[in-house]
């Protein structure tokens, strides 16, 4: 066994720095839920300056942010529009119907974003009787199924336009939107204001150990502050979670760039090693490959991977996806690729 684990399963792996686990350590706190943890109110106005949004307000997941949105722009017995690869479609446990009380109809978002075109033929917000009218849409960018693509601005602009020309609450689970705005080199206002609210995640790429923000109007992320209040999600002494946002925000955004070269560096090594790699424009910190037909099992791939120190994740069945963050070097990429090709060969 190799000294080091290098764990390419998430981004949302990295351990905090040894700078902000200081300023976790010192940071001002209070009582959030009486409003006066001066940690989290900084951060909670940093992200909304950031995202150009009135407010913001700090969710314990990147599930519960897209909660609280569907909760706060939905009501029950309405439908949203989402797409059928994305997360909060396949992956949040249906809180989007078992909470929030929706009825999701998919879009085909294969290439990250669903075509402008798609909405109104999926739309119900017809008023027939028998139809959950459709009331919102959700967008994910970068879309991470669909292979960790940044959809670029003018055309998540063109979806996210026609969605609220037909009158739908737009939201973006923009858990890795950072990724997509260094990828294409725009400030992350620039996906913001095409969106009624979005969600972003500290926790993955900018290397927070916990907490997504939400943001939206100051009405919207008032009523979003009750639904997380009745989800048992208002927290006490936030400012400690706060604090290692905020730091993240601050330093951690430009260099994601990194993990993106990284991400390429890695394709292009285990293209060259005969490994087909999915070819997704506007590729970011992730990657994807199959295992083929006949080859080693995805059970056995993984723990072969392991035993010569590389964490890797089947994320469905002879899917394997690897991704760079904070903690992987570029020689760690090196040794991913040739531990990669020699498990497939042997
Ligand atoms: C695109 C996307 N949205 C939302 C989430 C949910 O985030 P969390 O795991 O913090 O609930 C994830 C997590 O991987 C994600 O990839």
């Amino acid at each position: 066994m190799r000294h080091k684990i290098m764990d390419f399963r998430s981004d949302t792996v990295t351990r905090p720095s040894e700078e902000m686990r200081r300023v976790i350590a010192s940071a001002e706190v209070g009582d959030d839920i009486y409003g006066d943890d001066p940690s989290s109110n900084e951060l909670c106005e940093y992200a909304a300056e950031m995202t150009g949004k009135e407010a913001a307000i700090y969710a314990c997941s990147g599930t519960m942010g897209n909660l609280l949105a569907f909760a706060t722009a939905g009501r029950h017995g309405e439908s949203v529009l989402a797409g059928r690869r994305s997360h909060v479609w396949c992956s949040e446990v249906g809180g989007l119907s078992a909470i929030a009380g929706l009825c999701p109809y998919p879009l085909n978002d294969d290439g990250g974003i669903p075509a402008p075109e798609e909405l109104s033929a999926a739309s119900r917000a017809d008023g027939d009787i028998h139809h959950a009218q459709t009331t919102m849409l959700a967008l994910e960018n970068t879309h991470n199924y669909a292979g960790g693509i940044a959809v670029p601005p003018d055309k998540f602009a063109a979806t996210a336009r026609e969605g609220r020309r037909l009158g739908f609450h737009v939201h973006l689970d923009g858990a890795r939107i950072f990724n997509a705005a260094v990828r294409h080199g725009v400030p992350v206002g620039v996906y913001a204001e095409e969106v009624d609210s979005l969600q972003f995640c500290l926790s993955k790429g900018l290397g927070a150990p916990l907490g997504s923000m939400l943001c939206g109007t100051r009405e919207f992320i008032e009523e979003a502050r009750r639904w997380r209040k009745r989800l048992g999600g208002a927290q006490r002494q936030l400012g400690i979670a706060a604090a290692a946002g905020l730091y993240a925000l601050k330093n951690n955004v430009a260099r994601l760039a990194e993990d993106h070269e990284n991400a390429a560096l890695l394709a292009r090594l285990l293209k060259a090693g005969g490994v087909e790699v999915e070819e997704v424009e506007n590729m970011t910190n992730m990657l994807f490959f199959p295992l083929k037909e006949g080859q080693i099992s995805d059970a056995e791939f993984e723990a072969k991977c392991l035993e010569k120190g590389l964490l890797v994740h089947t994320i469905s069945p002879r899917r394997i996806r690897l991704v760079t963050h904070l903690d992987v070097e570029r020689e760690d990429v090196v040794s991913a690729a040739q531990i990669i090709l020699e498990v497939l060969s042997a």
